[in-house]
């Protein structure tokens, strides 16, 4: 019996995906203790979008903690976090025209989403929440009630002021009608207050809502005084091409929720942007201990700078989403036998294969050609890719040959 199994939790998860125990790594591979290199096409589910150990950061971390600068500093000033703040307005908040406040919420993105629908509840009064199928928001109690892919995970965690609509791909008119007429309506006595969307769902599927469902709740929530927050925590920080998946629609949200990558070094941080003239906390009043990460800070606006100052990332995710692309349709045409479909946008894509057993035995056989995917979506029947947005484009082609050939496997003989 192994420590792991001796002295680690049942609910362990990944490492029963992926047995294997990971030494070290280096952009879009990671290393077993024996020496034997995977490539990682799920990206620490999206934390490292820059690569595992991209030496930008690793640089500027190394001389952060030789410097004895401070690591910790709950929400005090330092120099990290001016320089943070400053760079996040000149790459992305001026840029988009975005008048927004930053708020450190705590090292997790469940905490971001507390933190959101707190601030939704103070500011219009009411608790109710409008969220999505296929939403995915956190394991926190609250962020869990409002995740309605939790079927099956967090099983006692449900709120009753929480309604969620069908995910939507191509709008109709039927769809607004029901958007309307679902914020119109209480729930469980409670007017809705807040609508949270994933505006390019994650765990969901891969999916993107169409842009002019987004500018239709944008719309509604506008005239009935209702707030629209945005998790950017997985599809964010360039994960679909540009910096949020919503760039281009009208979703124009009042709360943004941003994480996983974007520290870049792949560190434990969470920010909510929100609206200036909806910035009402009180000091204090929405705290935590782990706030001030400066060692994020730091590595953060590292990243914001050499990866943000102009499109040059943006171009190359959108043209490396077009390859992952082509290379699924092939898979789908070569071995869906007419029920595969291909998902997603820049390099958040995935694979639909419509079987629980076939999508978790084409990851299985993708682990044993070492290429580590995952799968999500309804009853984990997506093959989902997120590789790090700076891959090598010969990684990229040798991590699709060798989903090319799991899929072949797991498929043969069905
Ligand atoms: C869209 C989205 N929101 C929130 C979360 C929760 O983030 P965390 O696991 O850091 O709490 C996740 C995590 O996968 C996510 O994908």
């Amino acid at each position: 019996m192994t420590s792991f199994d001796e002295l680690e939790s049942n609910v362990r998860y990944y490492c029963r995906r992926w047995p294997a125990v990971f030494a070290s790594s280096s952009g879009s591979t990671i290393t077993d203790e024996d020496g034997v290199e995977y490539l990682d096409f799920f990206a620490g589910a999206g934390a490292l979008s820059f690569g595992h150990n991209n030496p930008l950061f690793v640089e500027v971390a190394v001389e952060h903690l030789r410097s004895g600068r401070l690591l910790h500093s709950l929400d005090t000033f330092t120099p990290e976090k001016r320089h943070f703040l400053d760079t996040l307005q000149r790459t992305i908040l001026g840029p988009r025209q975005l008048d927004m406040v930053v708020q450190t919420v705590g090292p997790t993105g469940a905490t971001a989403v507390e933190a959101a629908l707190q601030l939704a509840q103070r500011i219009t009064g009411h608790r109710a929440v409008l969220g999505f199928e296929g939403g995915y928001h956190g394991m926190s109690y609250r962020a869990a009630s409002i995740s309605a892919s939790m079927a099956g995970r967090a099983t006692s965690a449900h709120l009753r002021d929480f309604v969620a609509l069908p995910y939507v791909q191509h709008v109709t008119d039927a769809d607004v009608e029901l958007l309307e007429a679902t914020l119109r309506q209480p729930v469980n006595g409670q007017p809705i207050g807040v609508v949270i969307i994933e505006p390019t769902q994650g765990e969901g599927g891969a999916r993107a809502f169409d842009p002019a469902y987004l500018a239709a709740i944008r719309r509604i929530t506008r005239d009935l005084g209702i707030l629209v927050i945005a998790d950017e925590i997985q599809a964010g920080v360039g994960r679909t091409g540009p910096f949020f998946s919503f760039e281009g629609s009208q979703l124009d949200p009042d709360i943004i929720c941003v994480s996983k990558s974007i520290s870049g070094l792949g560190l434990p941080m969470a920010i909510n942007l929100v609206r200036r003239n909806l910035d009402t906390w009180n000091p204090g009043e929405f705290s935590g201990t782990f706030r001030g990460n400066n060692l994020a800070f730091a590595t953060s606006a590292t990243m914001l700078t050499n990866y943000w100052s102009d499109s040059t990332l943006e171009k190359n995710t959108e043209q490396f989403g077009q390859t992952v692309r082509t290379a699924l349709e092939s898979m789908t045409a070569a071995f869906g036998a007419g029920r595969f479909n291909v998902r997603g946008n820049g390099l958040l894509c995935g694979l639909a294969v419509g079987d629980t057993d076939l999508a978790a035995a084409i990851s299985r056989h993708a682990f044993e050609r070492r290429l580590i995917v995952e799968t999500c979506g309804p009853g984990d029947t997506i093959v989902k890719l997120l590789t790090p947005l700076v891959i090598e484009p010969e990684q990229l082609d040798e991590g699709l040959a060798r989903l090319a050939l799991a899929v072949e496997q797991a498929t043969s003989g069905r």
